[in-house]
């Protein structure tokens, strides 16, 4: 107690002087101001959040609301940071004491430093501004150095406050094949909170993405809002407080449901960064900079090539063998795709892979299915002048394995009571260093017995429940977070060894789609529902939060009374592959797919790096309108879907984005099916920007019939 006396008349004396000369802290992007000042008590307040402010006018700011408000003390709503102290004492205050900002090109990073005057407790807030992206990262590092450890309760990586009329928060809700469902609404007094307990496979439900609109609802292009996301592969929670003042706090964070941490003498306690972009523009500006925030910052080989491919799951099964992949290389190779990517099925001998009830953790081939191994698949594709992928589960068991029957100890399941399997399987215990181990090696092997392996898919296909780790004994509050800390040592093994293979990240549909994981990952699968009409909603969806590089699209056979032109359009917005029998193509489909591919290949960089405009919501009309524009003005493609169009439904003019009105444009229809004319009567003229986005054109022209669709190509003259 004597040495907390010393170290508080120290600090005090630390604090009063630096902050009584302490300037704001001012956080600047092109078009957003975020300023925190030292104010009453030496704590830190959030004194303006929102459009960018010059110089002069931050200087008047100050008050507002603390920025890191923490638990125990006079703060009755939910804080950001819960910590009881070694000797029981439940509260925190943490001061002011100092702060530092880094900056490098576009990036500037500010580390501010806050510790509890009392007890030798310090949070260190880290905000990273990325200037042209209009971007805001946040974290807190938490540390001690308390004679035993101290016990987290709760551990936000920010804290965001709200002063508006109204707020409206926009979330992204499913289930398996339905992901991604947008709801809008008015938030009340309370909390209302946006969140994940699954542990792996955690975004199933909920994905960890939001809007808040202030005021009124944003739209597209109007309207003040935050968008945010977590960049967390484990659980994750948001939560909105709106108080009896009606001021808002957001808190984005790690759950810490089940997950309270016993943090040791000297440990650092990191949270994830919650990622934010304000625009007083609409949703459409807030997602064109997390887009462009993403690609250079936050998605492995963002601003680089994918590759288009063939996927056989929809098209075999686990029904394949040797001879009928190496059939289905040359299928690959008539379409043009870059790649043949072999999913599941292809591994286990003692417990063979035939369905998904067996096999997961025996990753040898099976002989009877493979006799010659993926190595010879390997060659045979590349005498085919195609590139090769294979899909992977290593996180999973299925308990009729060699693995299961080998580990029992790896596994995450409770002691005295029955398993509980889902799709027959478990979750290996990756906090368990083994574990982590044999999860690299599976990959590692693989591409090292395999260099001419191009693709990973990397599956995980059950979340957690029943869980418990042998390994973690009496930690087992640590379970979630572990988890997924010792995900990305593995990840960061296998990158470290393995920089830039492209890994896509699946978890059967859209379980696993954040920034924490895609900095590992060249693209994410986002759902198993492949139909054209579900994708474009779906696909519609991650748009908001996602750039179209990162958004797996394949066309499968699902969607009914759907022509392959429509599912070709709907893939081709995002990022395309082919999951599809394409031996059962008629001629002009296969000629259609073929031509589809090529003018894909022509295209995709307006589609990968281009700035993404949403004109016509599907959640808004029968039809979904959407374009991109690439950097210099000079190319777009605009998509136009119909989806199940009812006689009633007029569609009028489309008001084209994001072009340069001083521009001339030719405007052409482009992937029409074999022996089909355009029919728009625009079609191959040449306008202006400024009519482009001004008058308009008419996009459906003649009969509108439901589940058809158009691609058209705008190029500068
Ligand atoms: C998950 C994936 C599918 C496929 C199967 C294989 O469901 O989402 O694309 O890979 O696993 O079992």
């Amino acid at each position: 107690m004597i040495k907390y006396s010393l170290l508080f008349i120290l600090n005090f004396f630390f604090l009063t002087v630096l902050s009584q000369s302490q300037a704001p802290i001012v956080l600047q992007t092109k078009n957003t101001t975020l300023v925190l000042t030292v104010g009453n008590k030496h704590r830190l307040y959030q004194s303006y959040l929102g459009a960018r402010l010059n110089a002069t006018e931050y200087e008047k700011l100050s008050g507002g609301r603390e920025v890191y408000l923490t638990a125990g003390m006079e703060n009755q709503f939910e804080p950001a940071i819960r910590l009881v102290h070694a000797d029981g004492n439940p509260s925190l205050e943490l001061e002011y004491v100092s702060h530092t900002t880094q900056q490098k090109d576009n990036l500037s990073i500010t580390r501010i430093i806050l510790k509890d005057s009392v007890y030798p407790v310090q949070v260190v807030l880290q905000y990273s501004v990325y200037f042209n992206e209009d971007v805001i990262t946040s974290s807190a590092t938490i540390q001690h150095n308390e004679k035993k450890p101290v016990r987290l309760t709760q551990y936000a990586s920010s804290m965001l406050h709200f002063n508006a009329d109204t707020y409206w928060l926009t979330q992204f809700h499913g289930d398996w094949a339905r992901e991604v469902n947008m709801v809008e609404e008015k938030l009340t007094n309370g909390i209302k909170s946006i969140e994940s307990k699954l542990g792996t496979r955690t975004n199933f439900y909920q994905t960890p993405t939001f809007f808040l609109s202030l005021n009124n609802p944003a739209t597209e292009t109007s309207g003040e809002l935050i968008a945010g996301t977590l960049g967390w592969t484990g659980n994750f929670q948001f939560t909105f407080e709106t108080d009896q003042r009606n001021q808002l706090r957001v808190r984005p964070g790690i759950n810490p449901y089940a997950s309270d941490y016993t943090l040791q003498p000297g440990e650092v306690f990191t949270t994830p960064e919650f990622i934010f972009t304000y625009s007083n523009q609409g949703k459409g500006q807030a997602s064109r900079n997390l887009h462009r925030w993403a690609r250079n910052n936050a998605v492995l080989d963002g601003n680089g090539p994918r590759l288009t491919l063939l996927n056989n799951w929809e098209a075999t099964y686990f029904n394949f063998d040797e001879t009928k992949l190496i059939n289905l290389f040359d299928e690959a190779k008539q379409l043009g795709v870059d790649l043949f990517l072999l999913d599941d099925g292809w591994f286990g001998n003692v417990f063979p892979r035939n369905d998904d009830k067996a096999g997961l953790g025996d990753w040898q081939e099976n002989k009877s299915k493979l006799p010659n191994g993926i190595g010879r698949l390997v060659q045979e594709a590349e005498k085919k002048g195609i590139k090769f992928g294979i899909w992977l589960e290593p996180e999973m068991v299925n308990p009729k394995s060699e693995l299961y029957q080998k580990h029992p100890d790896w596994i995450l399941r409770l002691p005295n009571r029955a398993e509980n399997l889902a799709r027959s399987q478990l979750v290996l215990d990756l906090t368990n260093p083994k574990v982590q181990d044999f999860v690299f090696a599976i990959v590692d092997d693989m591409l090292t017995k395999n260099p001419g392996i191009a693709f990973i898919k990397w599956d995980c296909n059950r979340s957690m429940t029943n869980a418990y780790s042998a390994y973690l004994k009496e930690k087992q509050s640590h379970l979630f977070i572990e988890y997924t800390r010792c995900l990305y040592k593995v990840l960061d093994r296998i990158r470290a060894k393995h920089p830039h293979l492209p890994i896509m990240l699946c978890s059967g549909g859209g379980g696993r789609t954040d920034y924490g994981a895609l900095k590992y990952f060249t693209e994410f699968w986002p759902s198993d529902n492949t139909d054209g009409l579900e994708r474009i909603f779906i696909q519609w969806g991650y748009s908001y939060f996602f750039p179209a590089n990162t958004i797996a699209a394949h066309i499968t056979s699902m969607g009914k009374g759907q022509t392959l032109k429509f599912r070709t359009d709907v893939a081709m917005s995002g990022k395309l592959g082919y999951d599809i029998r394409v031996n059962e193509f008629t001629p002009q489909e296969l000629q259609f797919s073929q031509d589809a591919v090529k003018t894909y290949k022509r295209i995709n960089d307006v589609i990968w790096f281009g700035d993404l405009y949403r004109i016509i919501s599907p959640y808004e009309e029968n039809r979904s309108v959407l374009m991109y524009v690439n950097e210099n003005k000079s190319k777009a493609v605009l998509f136009n879907y119909h989806l199940n169009v009812r006689r009633k439904d007029i569609f009028s003019r489309v008001q084209l984005q994001g072009l340069d009105p001083k521009k001339k444009y030719r405007f052409k229809e482009i992937n029409l099916f074999p022996g089909i004319k355009a029919n728009n009567p625009d079609n191959d003229k040449v306008f202006t920007g400024e009519y482009l986005m001004t008058v308009g054109l008419n996009l459906t022209t003649g009969r509108v019939t439901s589940l058809t669709s158009n691609v058209f190509e705008i190029t500068e003259e």
